[in-house]
């Protein structure tokens, strides 16, 4: 296996791929405010096994397209969405969040945790803004600085990883500037982090190595796991994903 398939492998039998959970997609959406009487297309990008599509799809009057790069992944949402009895309001599709088939104006929310920055905050909320009708509602997570000044080990580090990552503040006026209303914003608590995320992917080492031979390749992917992990203890305060949610002007 290459050191990208190890690391869907290592993920692709959790609930989530990112710090989240069920309470932090539900604030969203009830901040959001969205009207019940008439059914919202919805497109959830970059959602992964679906923990939050699950929660949208029990929670929201709508029909919801669930996009990610990774087959395994939708794999996973599409056998549980199938448990759940939830298939006539989700269809996975598999494709790039880069370059998605949709058409101009064709959704009510466009959803994403944890994962514009695969494309860049400011360029996915460009992007995706097309496909949002006027009044439409943008529900997004993105790494956000959570003090105005933090130790240059972190600093370097985020900037090195993501340069993009910046405070709520000028997150807020990209949104601004960028065609969107400013509708509601919080940020992830540590326990988003650490027992729905960190906690479970620990647990999940010791199968994950076994299963793979304890070969070097999935050792380091481990040990990289594990120095994130460490990070986030070390630096927990400065940063965390901030969920913006807008609506389209
Ligand atoms: C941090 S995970 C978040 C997953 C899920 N939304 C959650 O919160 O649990 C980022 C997701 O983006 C997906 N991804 C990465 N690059 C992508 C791309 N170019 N297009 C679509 N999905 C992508 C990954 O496969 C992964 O599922």
């Amino acid at each position: 296996m290459t050191e990208l398939e190890l690391i869907i492998d290592l993920h692709k039998c959790s609930e989530r791929q990112g710090p989240g959970s069920e309470s932090d997609t539900l604030r969203a959406l009830d901040l959001l405010n969205l009207p019940t009487d008439q059914i919202m297309k919805v497109a959830d990008i970059g959602c992964g096994t679906g923990g939050q599509t699950i929660s949208l799809a029990k929670n929201l009057n709508g029909k919801i397209t669930a996009v990610d790069l990774f087959p395994e992944f939708l794999d996973e949402l599409n056998e549980k969405s199938h448990k759940l009895g939830l298939t006539e309001k989700i269809v996975t599709l598999e494709k790039s969040m880069e370059d998605l088939p949709f058409d101009m104006g064709e959704f009510d929310l466009i959803w994403s945790e944890g994962a514009i920055y695969n494309i860049g905050f400011e360029n996915g909320l460009k992007k995706w803004k097309d496909y949002l009708k006027v009044g439409g509602h943008l529900a997004v997570s993105e790494i956000t600085w959570i003090t105005q000044s933090r130790p240059k080990e972190i600093e370097d580090f985020w900037k090195a990883e993501y340069p993009e990552i910046d405070t709520a503040s000028n997150k807020v006026k990209q949104l601004e500037d960028n065609g969107y209303t400013l509708i509601g914003y919080f940020y992830l608590n540590q326990e988003s982090w650490i027992e729905n995320y960190y906690e479970p992917m620990i647990a999940r080492f010791e199968t994950f190595l076994k299963r793979n031979g304890n070969s070097e390749l999935a050792r380091k992917v481990v040990e990289e796991h594990k120095s994130e992990i460490k990070l986030y203890q070390k630096f927990k305060d400065y940063y965390s994903y901030g969920f913006y949610l807008a609506r389209k002007n």
